[in-house]
């Protein structure tokens, strides 16, 4: 059996590659205006996972891409990695790790063993904890110092220990109780932690300091002026009732302060961005309860299965990512839009910036070699409609393709029918549109005058996926977050990188510490003699400033 983590990618030297190119020069000129209506398309290039409805048919693409993507995959070894994956392989090889957020969805009762450990057992330990604690503090069980329930939760944490529960917190926010409050605290501008406790009550607010390594200096800034905020008002045994962490590092929790009673543990087989479903998710499951939370698990893994049990052809997760190396890698697109058609997933394009691009932002192959093709696109995207009156004016009419996923619901969580007709009508056009485009002779026909006509010519063409959802509850959301999950896994297999690791963020976080003491009037350094000329400039600006 071949190695799982050994790199080949087959861009450029496959037989199945070569084919895809061979195919991609036919289908490259074609227009979807002419590939939407042939038969057996819909039924070749739609897929039904459980709330999830599919359509690939606005693709650039047929029914035979779909096939020779799928056998592009398989000849990258895509099958063996998922295996490898759900064993607990260390597939991520630059950190010697597995990667095993599909662990923290699996039925208890599973076994799956990291170093002859049972993973998921200890998964659902710390569940049950979560549960509890969620249950207690709900219900008003759990008092603060002074002896008054919670009624405010800070999460304080950045990167995957942020994004993952902010966005699944407002994209439920119809299900959490409207007599508390929730709030996420990530940068390290005091702006955000100043405003966020503006109106708080430190009797009954509830920390929850979120970090995988718990070193992290955005996040234990922002911990220790909360700290100090509640210790002010409180006194020092106030901490106890009222900060909780979720983290992989003990040792550090307690030096921070926090018990380990009050700390819940995962593991540094979890990536930060895969993290949501893990003790991260504490903040989702006060929210929206430990039953709602088994719901997004439920969810996750519904697509974990899929995944595993489906052929590539019929595979959505796989699909989306060969859809991605397909624009990427062939037609040359540098970036990917995802539209949310619901006002509550406006922070899932901004969550999958982290998950796609520090996942797939890499130049390197899994054996250290320059890669020579495209990896991970700028992934970006604002919720519809408000896009539209923003940048869809350059995706209709700009010179760069965009590929773009537009997601929708069906079943809207308020009761407002009308705008929900409004809203789906708006991305029913928007895709149609973008594949039909407009061309001048209709333009001429509605007696546009002629100077007129190549502005409002719509070349079209331009390749959309719809993901309509039967709605957005905890269930389907977990969907949609391991449906992108596991497309990042995809691409990250066919592109011959390593999704798992982030060595690139690593440069910035060093420069920023040593620059820190820099900036002191009193500091000693000459900033001539440790940095460029405009970096110089601007410490010595900064230096001199009066602040009261
Ligand atoms: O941005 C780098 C990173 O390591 C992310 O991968 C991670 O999600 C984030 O920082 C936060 O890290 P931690 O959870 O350890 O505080």
């Amino acid at each position: 059996m071949p190695d799982a983590t050994e790199p080949r990618s087959p861009i450029g030297t496959s037989p199945e590659w070569e084919a895809l190119r061979a195919h991609h020069a036919e289908v490259a000129p074609r227009h979807l205006r002419d590939l939407l209506v042939e038969p057996g398309r819909l039924e070749a290039m739609t897929l039904d996972l459980p709330g999830i409805h599919a359509d690939l048919s606005k693709h650039r693409a047929t029914p035979d891409t779909l096939r020779l993507l799928a056998e592009v995959a398989e000849r990258a070894g895509l099958r063996e990695r998922i295996d490898a994956m759900f064993r607990g392989d260390a597939i991520n090889t630059t950190e010697g790790r597995s990667v095993l957020h599909v662990a923290l969805r699996a039925p208890r009762g599973e076994v799956i063993r990291v170093d002859g450990r049972d993973v998921v057992a200890d998964v659902h330990e710390v569940l049950d904890r979560m549960r509890d604690a969620a249950r207690r503090i709900r219900d008003g069980e759990w008092r603060g110092a002074t002896g008054q329930p919670i009624r405010a939760i800070v999460n304080i944490g950045i990167g995957g220990s942020d994004l993952g529960p902010a966005m699944v917190v407002e994209a439920l926010r119809t299900r959490t109780d409207p007599d508390r409050i929730h709030r996420f605290v990530s940068n390290v501008d005091g702006a955000d932690i100043d405003w966020a406790l503006r109106d708080l009550d430190p009797a009954t607010t509830l920390f929850i300091v979120a970090s995988k390594t718990f070193t992290t200096v955005e996040t234990l800034t922002n911990a220790r002026t909360a700290r100090r905020w509640l210790v002010d008002a409180l006194g020092e045994d106030a901490v106890a009732r009222h900060f909780l962490a979720l983290s992989t590092n003990e040792a550090e929790v307690v030096e921070f302060g926090i018990e380990p009673a009050n700390m819940f543990g995962f593991w540094d087989w979890v990536g930060g961005r895969y993290s949501v479903g893990s003790a991260i998710g504490l903040s989702v499951m006060l929210a929206i309860g430990p039953d709602g939370f088994d719901e997004l698990l439920a969810g996750f893994r519904a697509v974990d299965e899929h995944l595993r049990d489906a052929p590539f052809e019929r595979n959505l997760p796989v699909l989306m990512g060969l859809l991605g190396v397909w624009y990427v890698n062939l037609f040359g697109a540098s970036s990917h839009a995802v539209l949310p058609y619901a006002q509550e997933l406006s922070r899932f394009p901004a969550y999958l910036q982290q998950l796609e691009m520090e996942s797939n932002g890499k130049s390197v192959t899994l054996d250290g070699q320059r890669v020579g093709w495209s990896t991970g696109p700028v992934v970006w995207g604002e919720p519809g409609t408000n896009g539209q009156h923003a940048f869809f004016q350059l995706l209709h009419q700009g010179t760069v393709l965009v590929p773009a996923d537009f997601i929708g619901v069906v079943e809207p969580n308020h009761p407002l029918g009308h705008h929900h007709d409004l809203l789906v009508a708006n991305l029913l056009a928007q895709t149609e549109a973008l594949a039909a485009g407009r061309t001048a002779a209709a333009v001429r026909a509605e007696g546009v005058p002629e100077a007129l006509v190549p502005h409002k010519v719509f070349e079209g063409n331009r390749p959309t996926t719809t993901l309509l959802c039967d709605r957005l509850d905890p269930r389907t959301l977990g969907s949609l977050i391991a449906l992108y999950e596991h497309k990042v896994l995809t691409q990250s297999v066919v592109w011959g990188i390593n999704a798992f690791d982030q060595w690139g963020v690593e440069l910035g976080k060093a420069l920023a510490t040593r620059i820190g003491p820099e900036l002191d009037p009193a500091s000693t350094v000459d900033p001539d003699a440790a940095h460029d000329p405009s970096t110089a400039a601007l410490v010595r600006r900064y230096r001199s400033r009066t602040r009261p």
